[in-house]
């Protein structure tokens, strides 16, 4: 397909991580004003909300274990759609191009001749631990951060996460879809020469009022989460900065 056959744009847009404040007044506009838009598990009903009531809505969502639609079928179905609509809206939690598969859409809509840009979006692993009054650099506790997946994906080649070199050199570590790998995590984090007494803060659907929040220590952490039942969808953020967890203000609702 060449881009005269194809009528309209895909705009990737961040729907940002639940709050719907967070949304940015670019997405908002765009989703205002969109023929279709095909969102994600992750994005919360308040932003559908604000989706132009004559849209087609398209639910891809996407959660460990049950895909509703295949990453290819997503893609091929953003093309369909762009040939015939002007304004094509994929909504994506948190941020597009953070763990969220954005770059490889977009990849795949240039090679197909698709006319496509990117709304980024606030990152749940900036803004989860934000909300809880936990800053991931501090002059006194920390001055780098490194984001990273939990989540070591079979399916596709990726490069073995270096725990140890992420251990030693970040000393804030955030951790998206790191609750199934938890333990095997720590394990390495604990190796590498963290002390077992470093914090651990875990943000489950961070931002909304519905939040649930876990810290213990590299030595507690995992034992809570068992002994709690406490689930994905979470970011976990290791490291010094979450001794100010309760002592700087957690977002009120
Ligand atoms: C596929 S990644 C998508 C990340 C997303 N693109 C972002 O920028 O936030 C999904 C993971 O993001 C994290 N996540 C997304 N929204 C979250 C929220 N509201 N609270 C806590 N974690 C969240 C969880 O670790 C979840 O397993």
């Amino acid at each position: 397909m060449n881009r005269s056959q194809c009528l309209g744009k895909v705009y990737l847009v961040g729907a940002g991580p639940g709050d719907p404040g967070l949304l940015t007044l670019k997405g908002k506009v765009l989703l205002e004003h969109a023929d279709v838009v095909i969102y994600d598990a992750l994005v919360s009903p308040e932003i559908l909300a604000i989706v132009n009531p004559y849209a087609e809505k398209i639910d891809a969502g996407k959660r460990r274990g049950r895909h509703s639609l295949l990453q290819q079928e997503t893609t091929q179905l953003l093309i369909e759609k762009a040939q015939n609509n002007a304004v094509v809206v994929r909504l994506k939690g948190g941020d597009p191009f953070i763990f969220g598969r954005g770059g490889e859409e977009m990849e795949d809509l240039v090679k197909a001749g698709v006319r496509v840009e990117v709304i980024p979006g606030v990152t749940s692993g900036i803004a989860a631990p934000a909300y809880e009054g936990i800053p991931l650099t501090h002059r006194n506790y920390s001055s780098s951060v490194t984001f990273v997946t939990g989540h070591e994906a079979n399916e596709k080649y990726r490069p073995q996460i270096n725990w140890d070199a992420i251990a030693r050199g970040s000393e804030t570590i955030v951790i998206y879809m790191g609750i199934h790998n938890l333990t095997n995590i720590i394990v390495q984090v604990v190796a590498a020469g963290r002390s077992l007494d470093t914090p651990v803060a875990l943000i489950r659907w961070g931002t909304r009022p519905d939040r649930e929040t876990l810290v213990g220590t590299l030595e507690t952490i995992a034992q809570q989460v068992e002994e709690t039942g406490f689930e994905a969808p979470a970011i976990a953020v290791i490291g010094n900065v979450v001794n100010l967890y309760g002592v700087l203000p957690a977002h009120q609702f």
